[in-house]
Formats: structure tokens, sequence, C-alpha cells
């Protein structure tokens, strides 16, 4: 007789496209899911009618249970934190009661700085830092098409393996995932936060898809210029990038995931707040800290920044 396999609860904090992504797909895979969001009324229609999935990996509906109240969560086995960075604190905050002493709390969010605000609360021997390069974009309340797949990596602060990251290996594998394992956890975030620097930023500013940024002069030279200042701080902190040649890497992504929608400009275009601030701001604001002239990320930091703070303006105001 097949032994039957272990089912696992895990909480995903915040259904944007990668927390629906992956919640959905663990959910597929057998185990309990509940998804944490701050927005009573999202969390309701998540709850009654699931998370839909359209693109690549199938057109489906998946049943999870959705919840605001943190109260409300269960023990669990895994916790991932699937929010925007700028929430990274509210989110391990809320959901700090449900982490148990064998649970992991995973996030493969964008951006520098997530890993450390998790460890501050539930200790960095429990947390579980990584990069996912699934390409998923959010169309409606729990609803997202699946763009593509890509390479998930996953490692721990102290750059060994643990019980923890082996649990949330299995749990991954066992949704199909097949995470690589990154003995080097800052190199990893800084090789992700190197793509993000160079495509992020500028498709958000042009509103364009990835792959459109390499059709013009003006965004090349520029996602040059911001990536080699990217580079410079990285190295100045002695952190040797993950990819030999960062431009060429960044290149390849907007040619992997040229009808992506990057999510800044997902962010743009429903006038959110972006994540500037954990990806250009902070190459930016790091790079004073070292001693290295930033002048590119500063500028897209300060773009982004006034097209957030002029949503409303209309053109005959
Ligand atoms: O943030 C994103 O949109 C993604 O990380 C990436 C890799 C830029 C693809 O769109």
């Amino acid at each position: 007789m097949p032994m039957a396999k272990k089912a696992y609860t895990v909480i995903v904090v915040g259904p944007g496209a990668i927390g629906c992504l992956f919640g959905g797909i663990i959910r597929e895979a057998g185990h309990e899911v509940v998804m944490l969001d701050h927005e009573p009324l999202r969390a309701e229609k998540i709850d009654r009618d699931g998370i839909r999935i359209e693109g690549i990996s199938g057109n489906r509906t998946i049943k999870v249970r959705a919840t605001a109240r943190p109260v409300e969560l269960p023990d669990s086995d895994l916790v991932i934190i699937a929010t925007k960075s700028y929430d990274t604190e509210k989110a391990i905050l809320d959901v700090a009661g449900a982490v148990g002493p064998n649970t992991p709390v995973l996030t493969l969010q964008n951006g520098l700085g997530n890993v450390e605000m998790i460890s501050r609360t539930v200790g960095s021997d429990k947390t579980i830092g990584g990069i996912t390069s699934q390409g998923a974009t959010l169309v409606g309340p729990g609803s997202i098409i699946h763009a593509g797949t890509g390479k998930t990596v996953i490692g721990t602060p102290a750059n060994r393996p643990t019980a923890y990251l082996e649990k949330t290996k299995a749990i991954l594998e066992s949704a199909g995932f097949e995470p690589q394992i990154s003995f080097n956890l800052e190199a990893t975030i800084w090789g992700k936060l190197i793509i993000n620097v160079g495509i992020n930023a500028l498709t958000a500013i042009l509103r364009v898809h990835n792959g459109r940024l390499l059709d013009f002069e003006g965004s090349r030279r520029i996602m040059r210029q911001a990536v080699e200042e990217a580079v410079a701080v990285c190295r100045a902190k002695n952190i040797q990038p993950a990819h030999e040649n960062p431009l060429a890497q960044v290149e390849e992504v907007c040619r992997l995931t040229a009808r992506n929608v990057s999510s800044m400009l997902q962010d743009v275009v429903a006038k959110r707040r972006t994540e500037i601030d954990a990806i250009n701001g902070a190459v930016a604001w790091l790079g004073g800290g070292v001693g290295i002239d930033t002048p590119t990320n500063e500028l897209l930091t300060l773009l982004v920044h006034a097209i957030e703070q002029s949503y409303d303006v209309r053109l005959n105001q």
C-alpha cells in the first residue's frame, strides 16, 4: 500500500500575485492553506470563491481558507510572507502567533531587508530567505495569470542547512516547485535585486513590458547605469554578485519574461504604492554608506515616487 503523503498546514500572508500562486499550488498538492489578508472583504471573497489561476499551468479555481483575523490562524508547518516589502514588519507581527517551535518562515519577496526584519521577530534560525523567478500577474482579488515558470532558490541567513530549511524545501517540492538551495543567501538576494533594479522602475516609468526595455537606446543605457551602480554597491559590501555578468543576466531576464508586466508596473497601473524604496532606493541608500555614488538609482527612485504622488492628478487640473 503506498504511504499516505503528509499534509502540512501552510499560512500565506498576502494574497498578491506570488502569494496566490504559491498558496494555490501548495493547496492543490493536498496541503491545508490559509491566506492571511489585511483586507477583510477580499479575505471573505477568497475564502468563499477560492484562488483562480489561469495561464501556463492551466486554468482552475482552488478552494483555500482565507481570513483577515490573525486570531483565527491555525498552528502552522510553514509560513510564507508574500506581502509587499513595505508591509513585511506588519505581516510578521500579525502572523507571529501561528509560528510554533517547528515553523519556518519563508520570504521570497523582492527587495532588501525582508530577511532581517523577519529574523528580528521569529529569530534567524526559523527565517528562510530566497528568491523566485515565477512570473504571475494579479488580475483581480484572488485571481492571477501564471505567466512564466522560473527557478526558486532558498537558503538560511547563516548559509547552513537546517531542519527548517529541509522542511521548507520538502513542502515546496511536494507542490512541484523544485527549489534550489543557496549557501550564499545574500548573494542570491542581491542577484535578484540587481535584476529588479534594472527592470522594475524603468518598466513602471515607461509603462512597457519587460522585453521592450531592450528595444530603445535610452532605456538600455539607463538600465546599464542602474545595474553598474548596484553591482558596485554589492561589491563594496563584500558580496560577490551571483552572476558573472549581471547586466547580461538582466537582459536575459528581459528576454525570458518579455511579455511580463513587472510587479512595479502592475502597482503603478493599479495606483498602488510600489516597492521602489526596497529596490533602487535601497541601492542608493546603501551606496551612501559605502561611498559609492548612485545618481541613476536616486533619480529612478525619485521618478517613481513622483509617479506615486501624482496618481490622482489629471492633465486639466
Ligand atoms: O518584480 C518582477 O516583476 C519580477 O521580479 C521580474 C523578474 C522583474 C519579472 O517581471
